[in-house]
């Protein structure tokens, strides 16, 4: 993606473990992925927040809220978004997707997430490797590592922290809305344009930004 990246004003959804970046060819910089240790008691866990499974029940869950997805205001435009309340201190989102509209590639840092449409049809674009957070500008992606999915109404996902992706509207004509949550609240987001195998960090966003 060579055009200056979409504004984005709503955080939005991602796949993959955190040890180890399989399919990046090239990461300056990158620790070598830890192997399996012993699980180490720590100190007393905090009360774990949702897991990506249960964020996909809620977005599910809302988006069959039919009154609730009709209060969304939707604009032929750009997308509209409304600030939902999820489970556990996690963040949700109801986005609605004029046709041919789309996020552009990015990341979601260290939560995880899911995302279910509830009208429309979305696609997604996303990478099947773990991508490092820090300590790199441009990657180069092996070959294979692409994925794409497309997801009708009533179809979702949830991803694992460092899910890389791109989600758009296809459609000429329907508008698409979906239900997007994650944990913790997202605390930035990176975003990416792509060329080639090559992703090149553009920008990292924070709360501000979509507040
Ligand atoms: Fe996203």
């Amino acid at each position: 993606m060579s055009a200056p990246l979409p504004s984005l004003r709503t955080p939005l959804p991602g796949d993959g473990a955190p040890a180890g970046f399989p399919g990046v060819a090239a990461a300056a910089g990158v620790p070598a992925a830890p192997g399996p240790t012993a699980a180490a008691p720590g100190p007393a866990a905090a009360v774990p927040g949702p897991t990506a499974a249960e964020l996909l029940d809620f977005v599910r869950r809302t988006a069959d809220d039919t009154a609730l997805v009709a209060s969304l205001p939707l604009d032929p435009d750009g997308r509209t978004w409304l600030r939902l309340e999820g489970p556990g201190g996690s963040e949700a989102w109801l986005i609605g997707w004029p046709p041919g509209t789309g996020t552009g590639w990015h990341d979601h840092a260290e939560s995880v997430g899911a995302f279910t449409v509830a009208s429309g049809t979305l696609r997604e674009h996303s990478l099947a490797a773990s991508i490092p957070t820090e300590g790199w500008r441009t990657l180069e992606l092996t070959e294979g590592i692409d994925r794409t999915r497309l997801l009708a109404t009533g179809q979702g996902r949830a991803f694992g922290r460092h899910h890389v992706h791109e989600v758009l509207n296809e459609s000429g004509r329907q508008h698409a809305v979906s239900v997007h949550a994650y944990y913790p609240p997202l605390p930035r987001i990176r975003r990416y344009s792509r060329t080639g195998e090559v992703l090149r960090l553009e920008q990292t966003e924070g709360p501000e930004d979509w507040q």
